[in-house]
């Protein structure tokens, strides 16, 4: 029974030929190792597309094509972010140094293609220098939230989307904050550190205090409403 079940399971892939089955790849394509893809386009949408959004806009992280952005992040900051991936958030680490799948060209591949085939990246002329990425200052909770009152309060008292409430810091680490208020996200309309009060930009000292007031409210029991008795 069981030879005359495979004998005509043979029989059928010879009727069939073996590039039939599912999966196998058809006669004439080649299907390049994972390693070798290094297209831009490819790497994107396999390994990013997902949690940064279709062309880096409009996911559920952070927007990559924003120009204020990637004229403000350098390739050596890029390129370790992508290879070891981020804590406290849900980036992961791709970088085969990190047990992730891409190498270090395919790495430096989605880094130019980010620069050069998004337009984002030459369409906004370059204003004032920006508060640098990681900053030496330390952050003052009382001015932070002074900070807030000023800078961010008349639109955040009305957003449907409460950024001082526990359960939304504990998504977002204290970088992905100082990136949120600095680059912006044109895509959900959250302005850079140039437009939050208009004609006074940001120093980084405000942006190190905000960001210290905001990680002073974070819980250690996200998600649970009402507060834990002492
Ligand atoms: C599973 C979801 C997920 C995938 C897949 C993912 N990321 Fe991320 N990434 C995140 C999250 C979450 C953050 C933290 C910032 C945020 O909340 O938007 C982040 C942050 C980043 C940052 C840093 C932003 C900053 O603060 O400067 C970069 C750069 C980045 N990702 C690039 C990539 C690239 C390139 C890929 C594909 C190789 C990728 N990510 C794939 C979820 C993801
Ligand atoms: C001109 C109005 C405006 C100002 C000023 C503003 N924001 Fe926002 N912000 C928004 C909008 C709109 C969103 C999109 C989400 C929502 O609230 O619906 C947003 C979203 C955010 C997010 C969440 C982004 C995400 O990934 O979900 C953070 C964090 C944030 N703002 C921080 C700040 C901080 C800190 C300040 C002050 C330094 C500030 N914002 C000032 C309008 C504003």
């Amino acid at each position: 029974m069981k030879i005359s079940a495979l004998a005509g399971c043979v029989l059928l892939l010879a009727i069939m030929g073996c590039s039939h089955l599912p999966g196998a790849p058809k006669p004439g394509v080649e299907v390049p190792r994972p390693d070798a893809i290094m297209n831009f386009a490819d790497l994107y949408h396999q390994n990013c597309a997902g949690c940064h959004g279709n062309h880096g806009m409009n996911g559920a992280a952070f927007d990559l094509a924003n120009s204020t952005y990637l004229n403000w992040i350098d390739d050596a900051t890029l390129r370790k972010i992508i290879a070891d991936g981020e804590t406290d958030v849900q980036m992961p680490a791709f970088g085969r140094s990190a047990g992730g799948f891409l190498t270090d060209a395919q790495i430096d591949a989605l880094i130019h293609g980010m620069r050069t085939e998004w337009p984002a990246a030459d369409e906004k002329p370059q204003g004032q220098t920006p508060p640098p990425y990681t900053t030496a200052l330390k952050g003052d909770v009382a001015r932070g939230e002074q900070v807030y009152q000023s800078a961010c309060a008349r639109c955040h008292r009305e957003s449907t989307q409460s950024i001082t409430s526990p359960t939304y810091l504990s998504l977002v680490n204290d970088q992905t904050l100082r990136t949120l208020i600095i680059a912006g996200r044109p895509d959900i309309g959250q302005p850079d550190w140039e437009a939050d009060i208009p004609g006074h930009p940001l120093t980084d000292q405000q942006v190190t205090d905000v960001v210290a007031w905001l990680a002073s409210l974070r819980t250690m029991t996200p998600g649970q409403p009402y507060a834990q008795p002492h």
